[in-house]
């Protein structure tokens, strides 16, 4: 049996760090979905769509690896997809109380999926979405810390 993996977040942008995450896990998972989650509450900069297109763009070589966008309950979606695993990245012990209070209310509302936790690579571990926003738009080169896809948009936005 195949085992997919469903790696959820709101990828404002995808980042490499997130990029980094995608790979250790498919050392682990046969497929892995980077579910893009909707999130219009917490009001991000990029569109659901711009998101997705972004994170489909950078995984276009992996066939193992598709993009999907969602909203409402992520153990849902998951489920809709059979996945067997959610997949989530820690950087630092700063991450660690926001990522297990999630994995452990997603396990009381779906107790078949446990949450698989991979340590980021330590070239990204300072790296996050907003400070590469942040750097873009005051003209900063982000280009070591996104892929191409998102470099290329922030680039524009930061001309407009
Ligand atoms: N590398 C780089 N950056 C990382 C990272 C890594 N390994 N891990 C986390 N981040 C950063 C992101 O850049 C982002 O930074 P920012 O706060 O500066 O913007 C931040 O950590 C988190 O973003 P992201 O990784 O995109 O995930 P998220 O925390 O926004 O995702 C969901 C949250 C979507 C998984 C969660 O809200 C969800 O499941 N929503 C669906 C509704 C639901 O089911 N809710 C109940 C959940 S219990």
């Amino acid at each position: 049996m195949k085992r997919l993996a469903i790696y959820p977040g709101t990828f404002d942008p995808i980042t490499l760090g997130h990029v980094d995450v995608v790979r250790r896990g498919l050392q682990v998972f046969d497929r892995i979905v980077v579910a893009v989650a909707e999130r219009a509450e917490k009001g991000p900069t990029f569109s659901h769509a711009e998101r997705i297109a972004m994170a489909q763009e950078t995984f276009a070589e992996e066939p193992r690896v598709e993009v999907q966008g969602f909203s409402g309950l992520l153990v849902e979606f998951a489920r809709k997809l059979g996945a067997v695993a959610i997949l989530r990245g820690l950087r630092a012990a700063s991450d660690f109380e926001y990522e297990f209070q999630m994995a452990t209310m997603n396990r009381r509302l779906a107790p078949e999926l446990e949450t698989f936790f991979v340590a980021a690579a330590e070239e990204f571990t300072f790296v996050s979405s907003s400070l590469i926003r942040e750097i873009a738009a005051m003209g900063g080169d982000v280009g070591p810390f996104v892929p191409e896809a998102v470099a290329r948009r922030l680039r524009a936005r930061a001309q407009t």
